[in-house]
């Protein structure tokens, strides 16, 4: 049986694709057979990652295909045991299509008002589409602060959405680990790893993987 995550926004350079490739990661070296669907098949940046990741000769290997279509991705995800859609920004009827074939649909934000905002329309527009509130989860990505977590924490819980434990700060470090082809759990400073870690894990036991 294989298992669909999916990462959606209507903003763009929220952080899907670093948390996707991060899950991709730790998947993948925990040995489950794992594909990242490239969702934003124009842009193409976690193909492109997952060039720069080949290039340096990272292990685990990450296998990344851009689809079309998220009906495509599904299709493909029968050949592994996690498929992981890296969705593209700005895109409603496809966050649509993505939240209905997932098992769980992770939605990452920083913690100022002006993401949390469009998070929230974004994860309302679901549910009145029938998406049930248990297969969404916002990830906080960006977070600068204990006080700015604990504001975006009690936002998100105002509005009715979970939450999930853990949260990337925001770090150049990051940054640089993608620009290498490695994921955030692979950067070098422990306490930088260890925090993608527990978000990636939260993101795992999450989709009952
Ligand atoms: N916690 C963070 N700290 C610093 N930079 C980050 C962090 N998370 C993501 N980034 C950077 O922000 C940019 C956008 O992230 P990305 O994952 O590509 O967003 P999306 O896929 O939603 O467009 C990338 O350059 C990425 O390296
Ligand atoms: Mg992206």
């Amino acid at each position: 049986m294989s298992t669909v995550v999916g990462f959606v926004s209507q903003k763009g350079g929220v952080g899907k694709s670093t948390l996707a490739r991060a899950l991709a990661r730790e998947a993948a070296a925990g040995g489950l057979a794992v594909k990242i669907a490239d969702l934003d098949h124009e842009q193409g940046t976690s193909t492109n990652w997952a060039r720069r990741r080949m290039a340096a000769g990272l292990e685990p290997v990450v296998p990344v295909e851009p689809f079309r279509t998220a009906a495509d991705a599904f299709k493909a995800a029968e050949h592994v045991d996690l498929m992981i859609v890296d969705g593209p920004a700005r895109a409603s009827a496809g966050t649509l299509e993505i939240a209905k074939g997932s098992a769980l649909v992770v939605q990452p934000s920083s913690t100022s008002v002006d993401d949390l905002e469009p998070a929230v329309l974004v994860f309302h527009s679901l549910v009145r589409a029938g998406i049930p509130r248990a297969k969404l989860a916002v990830a906080l990505v960006r977070v600068g602060t204990e006080a700015e977590e604990g504001f975006a924490r009690s936002y998100m819980a105002e509005a009715g959405y979970d939450v999930l434990p853990g949260a990337l700060l925001e770090r150049p470090a990051y940054r640089q680990a993608q620009n290498d082809g490695q994921a955030v759990t692979e950067v070098r400073f422990k306490g930088l790893s260890e925090r993608a870690d527990a978000l990636v894990q939260a993101i795992i036991d999450r989709a009952g993987l």
